[in-house]
Parts: C-alpha cells; sequence; structure tokens
C-alpha cells in the first residue's frame, strides 16, 4: 500500500520516548517532515532526530509543555517556521502519576489531566485553527489529520490510576465531538488506544518474569506490545488509504479489550 505521506508535516507531541518515538520515526520513514516535541528529555529528542535524519529524513525538536497554551503557541510557530505548513497532529503526549483514590494527591489529579486531556484540547484545537485556514491543499485528500494517542482505558476501568482512565475517557469524547464538529472542513480526527505496549511508563508490568507472565494473562495475543505496532496504525490512519475513517477509535492491543477473564469464567 502506498501511504503517499511523502513531503507533509506532523507534529508528535511527547515524541522523545516510547509510543510517540515510535510513531515520528514511522512517519519520517515515509517521508513526513516531523517535529519532535518533548517535555524535559532534551538527550533523548535530540537522538531521535539524530536517528531520523541519519536514515534521510528530516525532523526538528521543539520543547514545550503541552499543558500550556503558550507553549503549544511556541511550538506550532517552531513547526510553520521551518516547514511551512502542517498536515497531521498526533496529541500524543501522556504520563501516569499513580495513587489508589483516596491517597491520590489534587497535583497528582491536575497533573495528569492537564497533561493527557487538556494538553490535547490545546494542540489539537491550534492545530485544527491551521488546518481550517489551510483547507485541503495539495498534500492529500484532507485539509489535515489530527490522531488522540488514547488507551484502552478510554474504556476499560483501572483502579489505581483514576486520574489517567478519566483523562482517556475525555480524550475518547473529545476526539468523536470534534470529528463530527470538523468533519466538514474536511479534518480527518480519530484515536487510536493502544494496550500495553513495552515503554517505560508501564517498565513495571513487563521487566521481571512475574510481572510479565501476569500482564499476558490480560494479553490473548500473548505479546506485549511495540512502539511499531502504534506507529504503523498511525500511518495507515494519517494517510488517504483512511480517507473515509474519522471519529473512530482503532483498539491496538492484542485482544486487551475482549476481556480475556472471561474466556473460562463468568
Ligand atoms: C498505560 C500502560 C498500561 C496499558 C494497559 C496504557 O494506557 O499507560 O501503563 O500498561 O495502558 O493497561
Amino acid at each position: 500500500m502506498n501511504l503517499n505521506l511523502k513531503n507533509q508535516v506532523a507534529i508528535i507531541t511527547g515524541s522523545s520516548t516510547g509510543i510517540g518515538a515510535a510513531c515520528a520515526i514511522g512517519l519520517a520513514a515515509e517521508g513526513v517532515k516531523v517535529v519532535i516535541n518533548y517535555h524535559s528529555s532534551d538527550q533523548e529528542a535530540k537522538k531521535v532526530v539524530k536517528q531520523i535524519k541519519a536514515a534521510g529524513g528530516k525532523a526538528i525538536a521543539v520543547k514545550a509543555d503541552v499543558s500550556k497554551e503558550k507553549e503549544v503557541k511556541k511550538l506550532i510557530k517552531a513547526c510553520l517556521d521551518k516547514f511551512g505548513h502542517l498536515d497531521i497532529m498526533v496529541a500524543n503526549a501522556g504520563l501516569q502519576a499513580d495513587a489508589s483514590f483516596t491517597e491520590m494527591t489534587l497535583k497528582q489529579w491536575n497533573k495528569v489531566i492537564g497533561v493527557n486531556l487538556t494538553g490535547q484540547f490545546l494542540v489539537c484545537r491550534e492545530a485544527a485553527r491551521i488546518f481550517q485556514k489551510q483547507g485541503v491543499h495539495k498534500h492529500g485528500r484532507a485539509a489535515g489529520k489530527i490522531i488522540c494517542m488514547s488507551s484502552v482505558h478510554d474504556e476499560i476501568a483501572w483502579a489505581g490510576h483514576v486520574n489517567y482512565a478519566t483523562a482517556k475517557g475525555g480524550v475518547k469524547m473529545m476526539m468523536e465531538s470534534m470529528a463530527q464538529e470538523l468533519a466538514q472542513d474536511k479534518i480527518r480526527v480519530n484515536a487510536i488506544s493502544p494496550g500495553a505496549i513495552q515503554t517505560d511508563i508501564n517498565k513495571d508490568a513487563w521487566d521481571n518474569p512475574e510481572a510479565l507472565e501476569q500482564l499476558l494473562t490480560l494479553i490473548p495475543y500473548g505479546r506485549i506490545g511495540q512502539g511499531e505496532d502504534i506507529a504503523n496504525v498511525c500511518a495507515f490512519l494519517c494517510s488517504d488509504a483512511a480517507d473515509y475513517i474519522t471519529g473512530a477509535t482503532l483498539y491496538v492491543d492484542g485482544g486487551m479489550m475482549l476481556y480475556p477473564g472471561f474466556a473460562d469464567n463468568g
């Protein structure tokens, strides 16, 4: 399948590591010029840029906290100054600040809602404004594409992570409402909901054999996911091959959403 993404421009928030880095590398491999956004990991961001350039791609790194409106505006400006336009926003930046519900501090709550939900609102809004102004131009059939990185926890309740699950549930409804509103402008808005992907965010769940065995009981397909599993879906959703898809959530989770606990119970 020819994804035909060459010379499109993408911002991938939170792309110095993990799923974001994989999506940036994957898009760059398809000829997309990418903005690697990061908050604190300067070194990692530089490494991703270097890796993309070494493979013949185009990339810059831009520091910005997506939960802050001013910084988001600076991020967008840096992208337009360098590459001239924007075709793709991957709203990916996210974090966990886990605690039992009764122990959860307001700071932990606000931090997760601020980055994972408000951060996605801010970057999607700025992107949509640009896409509306640009209209459909020479790069593809849509005026722009937005991918919200959600989680299986936009559906599956998650004790000990109420802030995170609440933010992801919010992302799902925000994405669908945006998709409904922006379709008339030829802006496609979709979400990817990863299951357990092997990154730093869930290291505790896979970095020793017992934890991994326990985790695999939740994954019918029998393996933990890799960044590339998400990157492939991201590139597809950004391409014209997905031109009739908007408002959709693709669960990329090895079957976690199938509630495997019910396979021999219930
Ligand atoms: C979380 C991971 C978790 C996965 C499956 C993700 O959204 O960030 O920590 O392993 O969901 O539970």
